[in-house]
């Protein structure tokens, strides 16, 4: 079975709340080792109910969610806080103690974890997420960015080989969702540890998810590369989204000025690649260079 080298998915999973809200309808994705994926969709998709669920704290009423192939349920909650790190949306939610240090110590010291062990790993998660500065800062006087780098390292202390993040570029100004986002492509690619994260980060994303799922009312309307999904624009505007800003001016560019590009280019530097093909060398002052997702 293809399963045994997902290191998470789910199968059929449907979930209504209690009061009788259909939040998902037999969802079907998965993550292989090492993978970064990306979870698109409009507000009221049903993004949280689905990381709630793989993380194991709602349990849906059908189907099932498997861990290296196993269900979660048969996991032990410690271990399966080793598996997979959830990063709530909102820090304020994840941050409870009073002073960094502290807080990051909390997972690790619940693991029974000896002292010299539980300082090691905050040490080394303060790094992961450079905000080894703060260490003895108090959680309130952070700034909402500082907050969510340290909601991750409170994660990241667990070691999980899965992270689970609910937007975490929501709330932060354009510098920190790309100092966010390359902080978990850095864990995702010099760590291996797999990534599936639900944002809005349209523009962003062609640089960093090996795959996206687009949700749409509870349900994955389309799965495949960006290439493959922002292929699809019908699709991709039902779901009430929209094409990286890059694409839209290059399809305009074709449609309604005439410029003769076939493939729809989703990162700065693929569009530029195609611009300048398109004009006369004698007229471009600096040689192209090929600096890809640069
Ligand atoms: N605790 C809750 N109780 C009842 N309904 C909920 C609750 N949380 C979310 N919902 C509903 O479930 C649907 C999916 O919500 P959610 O998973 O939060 O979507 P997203 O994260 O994509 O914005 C929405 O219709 C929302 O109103
Ligand atoms: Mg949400």
């Amino acid at each position: 079975m293809t399963e045994k080298h997902s290191v998470i998915r789910t199968v059929d999973i449907s979930f209504s709340y209690q009061e009788g809200t259909q939040a998902l309808s037999r969802v079907n994705l998965h993550a292989d080792k090492g993978e970064f994926v990306a979870m698109l969709a409009s507000n009221g998709s049903g993004k949280t109910t689905l990381l709630k669920v793989m993380a194991g704290l709602l349990k849906p009423q059908t189907g099932q969610v498997l861990v290296n192939g196993k269900s979660i349920g048969e996991y032990k909650a410690s271990q399966l806080y080793q598996h997979i790190g959830f990063v709530l949306q909102n820090p304020n939610d994840q941050l409870f103690a009073p002073t960094v240090q502290q807080d990051i110590a909390f997972g690790p010291r619940n693991l029974g974890l000896d002292d010299a062990e539980v300082d090691r790993r905050v040490a080394n998660a303060l790094k992961q997420v450079g905000a080894e500065h703060l260490a003895g800062r108090a959680i309130h006087q952070l700034s909402f960015g500082e907050q969510k780098r340290i909601g991750l390292a409170g994660i990241l202390a667990m070691q999980p080989s899965i992270l689970v993040l609910d937007e975490p570029t929501a709330g932060l100004d354009p510098a920190g969702e790309a100092k966010m986002l390359n902080l978990l492509s850095r864990l995702n690619r010099e760590q291996k540890i797999t990534v599936i994260m639900a944002t809005h980060s349209v523009d962003m994303l062609p640089l960093f998810a090996d795959r996206i799922y687009v949700l749409g009312k509870g349900r994955v309307l389309s799965a495949g590369t960006a290439e493959e999904v922002f292929a699809d624009h019908d699709m991709v505007s039902g779901a009430s989204l929209r094409l990286p800003y890059i694409s839209r001016l290059l399809h305009e560019l074709r449609h309604l000025d005439g410029l003769p590009v076939d493939d729809m280019p989703l990162t700065i530097n693929a569009a530029r690649r195609r611009i300048m093909e398109l004009i006369p060398p004698e007229l471009i002052i600096n040689r192209l260079v090929d600096k890809e997702n640069g």
